[in-house]
């Protein structure tokens, strides 16, 4: 979908969790794309170093205020120093699905608590419309693949994915209510990669939790080798399958979805949900042997037990996406992991590698 028309005019859009690995690559689509991202981030699970990688990228550095979107005071006070918000990009979050099941209290507080506030900001000041970061974490164990929006929600498998369908069940209440909102609901596959300029990337603190992170660590000899979490699934391979989607690609439906809903006329509150994926699943194994294509090395891994919560097949339907916001992915797997593999290369030059 051709971004915009309006795209001249500046739009200024608040991203929060601007700051994030999702939240910097769509800050940077956004301002490709005409917008003018506004980032709202309390740098928990972020590196300043982020801002000046975007501002490689854009050419100046995003309008950030480090703060938590929890906080409607402080909100309040974005409000009065721009008064001309359009639109509201909602990534603030935690996200590791191991720690939401030690620790579901942190998660409950932080997931649901900012979708209160955020709102509440977004009513206040007559932004109706908004991008939420959902999950396809959402559709539980799914019945039928590839995965449609059709699909209903099953119980989810941790208490992060539980926050996620709350979330989405949080803003349908609100549109049910009549509050003058046009939500769009964009719910992530397995996002990879990294901006193919390299200034911004995936920075996880501490052992990564994800597969790429962990792969491309191992590849750069930080980590010794790479657990495959169980070769016993009733998959192609025996290990499970997951669709993963170039983290750039992934920024860009927020673009879609953004213009969709910018350029609605109508006013009745809504709510719609999107598959952002690329239709296509890969195994672990097959996602090992990519990454030793592209990287030429070869990736030292023992299979070891299933890891508890992991659904042995998930991919996209992403076909309504195409449809309704003419989006889809265009970068293949070998491209994502390349430039993840590159990414990764380039952390000792900036500083920012990371162990532990
Ligand atoms: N895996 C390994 N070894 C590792 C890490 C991962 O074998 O060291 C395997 C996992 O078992 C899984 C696959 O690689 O089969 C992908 O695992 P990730 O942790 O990268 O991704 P998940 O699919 O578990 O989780 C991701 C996001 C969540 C989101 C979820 C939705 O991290 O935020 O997708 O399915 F909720």
């Amino acid at each position: 979908m051709e971004p915009l028309k309006v795209h001249k005019q500046k739009l200024k859009i608040l991203v929060t969790g601007g700051a994030g690995y999702i939240g910097s690559h769509t800050v940077v689509e956004l301002a490709k794309a005409g917008f003018e991202p506004v980032i709202v981030d309390d740098f928990s699970n972020s590196h300043p170093y982020v801002l000046q990688g975007i501002e490689k990228i854009i050419g100046y550095e995003p309008i950030t205020y480090h703060m938590n979107c929890r906080n409607l005071d402080d909100l309040d006070q974005i409000a009065k120093e721009h008064d001309d918000i359009k639109g509201l990009v909602h990534f603030a979050a935690y996200k590791l699905v191991g720690e939401s099941v030690k620790e579901p209290i942190k998660y409950y507080e932080n997931n649901l608590d900012s979708n209160i506030s955020v709102t509440k900001f977004c009513l206040k000041n007559g932004i109706r419309s908004v991008v939420f970061s959902s999950s396809c974490t959402v559709y539980g164990l799914p019945d039928k693949l590839p995965v449609s929006e059709a699909a209903p929600l099953k119980e989810a498998e941790s208490p992060y994915g539980r926050t996620k369908q709350i979330g989405e069940y949080f803003f349908e209440d609100c549109i049910k209510a009549l509050h003058p909102l046009n939500v769009i609901s964009l719910r992530y596959f397995n996002p990879i990669g990294a901006d193919p300029s390299s200034e911004i990337g995936e920075l996880p603190i501490g052992i990564p939790n994800n597969l790429v992170p962990y792969i491309t660590q191992t590849g750069a000899g930080l980590r010794e080798l790479l657990t495959v979490f169980g070769d016993d699934y009733s998959t192609p391979d025996g290990t499970c399958v997951r669709d993963y989607i170039h983290v750039s690609d992934l920024a860009q439906a927020h673009i879609a979805a953004l213009s969709k809903l910018l350029s609605d006329q109508s006013t009745e509150p809504k709510i719609e949900y999107f598959n952002i994926g690329t239709g296509r699943g890969y195994s672990v194994l097959e996602i090992i042997r990519a990454f030793e294509k592209v990287s030429g090395k070869s990736l030292p891994h023992v299979i070891g037990p299933r890891r508890k919560g992991d659904v042995p097949m998930i991919y996209a339907d992403p076909s309504k996406a195409l449809k309704d916001l003419g989006w889809r992915a265009e970068y293949n797997i070998e491209e994502a992991l390349s430039h993840a593999w590159k990414w990764e290369q380039r952390l000792p030059e900036l500083n920012l590698k990371q162990t532990g």
